[in-house]
């Protein structure tokens, strides 16, 4: 329960768990970001897997361990936050339940800590992120169906004629992840710590990367959406560049993107026709994407000097333009000619990173930029700390989706390349050798960004701890948002 504010105002918005999970989102930031740095460091220097003789450390335990801790708890804090914040400023109402917010906190938590044991013990459902056991699972469904009370009952009990477009986007997330979440997890448990996939053969492969497209859809796009309608015309200043396409940009994407999952499945036993739906439904999948990058970027037609001047808002609109880029990318690694180089190479990991990195973790920062001041009523510490970072972040990303982009093309070309009399012209190993420089760039492109990371967690711990008070965006009416 949280009536007061750190300025001693009445407060009318439950802003203590959306203080809870802003500052949650920068712990799991750093320790998401750490392990991906140190799992790093293990491709490109393999003896670091055995530096202690035990398997809780290596490559294959932890790399689960960052991809759940990155998206699920660094970006499941940050949309929990944001979500919270957004609804009850949009409604101009308080969240439904203040004992069902707080429930989804110390909840998720928990998820959270149940990963961190069971994932390096090695207790995995053996599919992408959704790797976390049956009972973990059922915790999650508790969670998520609290968070979708607060939520939903907090937009039936608005105040205000219409519902924002980004609760539109938090909306979709919730309900898809809900579906998603269980028919992926439906399960023969045979212990409590081990459990079979109720689907066999190609169905269960179907459903796992229907659930893990529309993981990255819903979870790391839509809801990351909904952050970006509100946080870029908060920060700018400037209304919605257009409040129509948005709307269009809403029900095209939830459309489209349901049905591109089969592109993680070219080339397989499942049937070749649905490998070509996925395919044609990636392509169309570019223009609601750029609809929604245009949107964004072009909110700020008119101001582009402001660019130069604030780091919050350039981590947003860079982080706008990074998404572009990676759903211009994705359509592109979808087309069944192109995918037969791309896949299994460090191309696609370096498609996951522009993504993750450049948007997913770039709109966070510029979001928590603005939001942890303002919930808090304190000063922003330091506006330096905040431009030293973009610039670290921003090179980190360039070198390493770059490394990415040179290692996985050069995978790919040397696996597909024959001699004449038709034999392979490189071993496998050969290809391994060729990819240690990037690895290491990688390696070093991840380390600047982590080192991004640690200098926001400096500067936020010093902004919350500043004796300088500042407003409580609290009373005041959202005023710029749309026209
Ligand atoms: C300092 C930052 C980071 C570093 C150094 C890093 C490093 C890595 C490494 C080394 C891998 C394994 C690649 C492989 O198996 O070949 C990986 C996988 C992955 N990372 Fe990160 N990562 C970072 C941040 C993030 C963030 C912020 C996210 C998400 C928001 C993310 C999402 C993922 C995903 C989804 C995969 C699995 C990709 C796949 O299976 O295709 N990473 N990361
Ligand atoms: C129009 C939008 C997009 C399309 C059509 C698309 C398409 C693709 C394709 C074709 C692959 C490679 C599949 C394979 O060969 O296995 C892929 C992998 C991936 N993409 Fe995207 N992508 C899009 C946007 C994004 C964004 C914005 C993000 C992150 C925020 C993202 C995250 C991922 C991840 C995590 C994987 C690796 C999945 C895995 O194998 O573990 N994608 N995407």
């Amino acid at each position: 329960m949280d009536s007061t504010t750190s300025t001693g105002q009445k407060n009318t918005y439950n802003y203590k768990v959306v203080r809870q999970f802003a500052i949650m989102t920068i712990v799991w930031g750093v320790v998401g970001m750490a392990i991906g740095v140190f799992i790093a460091a293990q491709l490109a220097w393999p003896w670091l897997n055995n530096i202690i003789d035990v398997p809780y450390f290596t490559f294959g335990r932890l790399r689960p361990l960052h991809t759940n801790s990155v998206i699920f708890a660094f970006g499941g804090s940050a949309l929990f936050a944001t979500s919270y914040y957004i609804v009850q400023r949009t409604c101009h109402v308080r969240l439904f339940s203040d004992g069902l917010a707080a429930l989804t906190f110390w909840g998720w938590q928990l998820v959270i800590v149940a990963a961190a044991i069971t994932l390096p013990l090695g207790m995995t459902q053996s599919k992408e992120y959704a790797e976390l056991e049956w009972p973990i699972d059922l915790l999650i469904a508790v969670v998520w169906t609290a968070y979708a009370i607060v939520f939903f009952g907090t937009l039936l009990k608005r105040k205000t004629p219409h519902i924002y477009v980004a609760n539109w986007f938090f909306a979709a997330f919730i309900i898809t992840i809900t579906l998603l979440h269980i028919f992926n997890n439906l399960v023969v448990p045979v212990t409590m710590f081990k459990s079979y996939s109720a689907y066999a053969g190609v169905q269960d492969a179907m459903v796992q990367w229907w659930y893990g497209h529309n993981a990255v859809g819903f979870f790391l796009t839509a809801a990351f959406l909904g952050m970006m309608y509100y946080f870029i015309p908060k920060q700018a200043q400037r209304p919605v560049y257009s409040y129509r396409l948005s709307i269009v940009h809403f029900w095209a994407l939830i459309f489209t993107y349901i049905w591109a999952g089969p592109h993680h499945l070219h080339y397989t036993a499942l049937p070749d026709w649905t490998q070509s739906l996925g395919m044609v439904m990636s392509l169309i999948l570019l223009a609601p994407s750029w609809g929604g990058m245009i949107n964004g970027i072009m909110t700020l037609s008119g101001a582009w000097e402001k660019l130069r001047s604030d780091p919050i808002l350039r981590f947003l609109i860079v982080a706008v333009s990074f998404y572009g880029m990676s759903t211009f990318e994705g359509p592109m690694m979808a087309i069944k000619t192109v995918n037969a180089l791309s896949h299994y190479t460090d191309w696609t990991i370096g498609h996951v990173h522009s993504g993750a990195l450049g948007w997913v973790a770039m709109i966070t920062f510029g979001s928590m930029y603005y939001l942890i001041p303002r919930i808090f009523g304190r000063v922003l510490y330091s506006l330096k700390l905040v431009e030293f970072h973009f610039w670290l972040a921003t090179i980190g990303v360039v070198l390493y989706i770059s490394a990415m982009w040179v290692s996985g093309i050069m995978q790919g070309l040397m696996w597909r390349a024959i001699n004449a009399d038709g034999t392979l012209t490189y071993s496998f190993v050969e290809s391994v050798q060729a990819m240690h420089p990037y690895y290491v760039t990688r390696w070093l492109g991840g380390t600047l960004f982590l080192i991004g990371m640690l200098i926001m967690a400096y500067n936020i711990f010093k902004t919350v701890t500043n004796p300088e008070k500042g407003e409580v965006n609290d009373k005041i009416p959202e005023p710029i948002l749309a026209h």
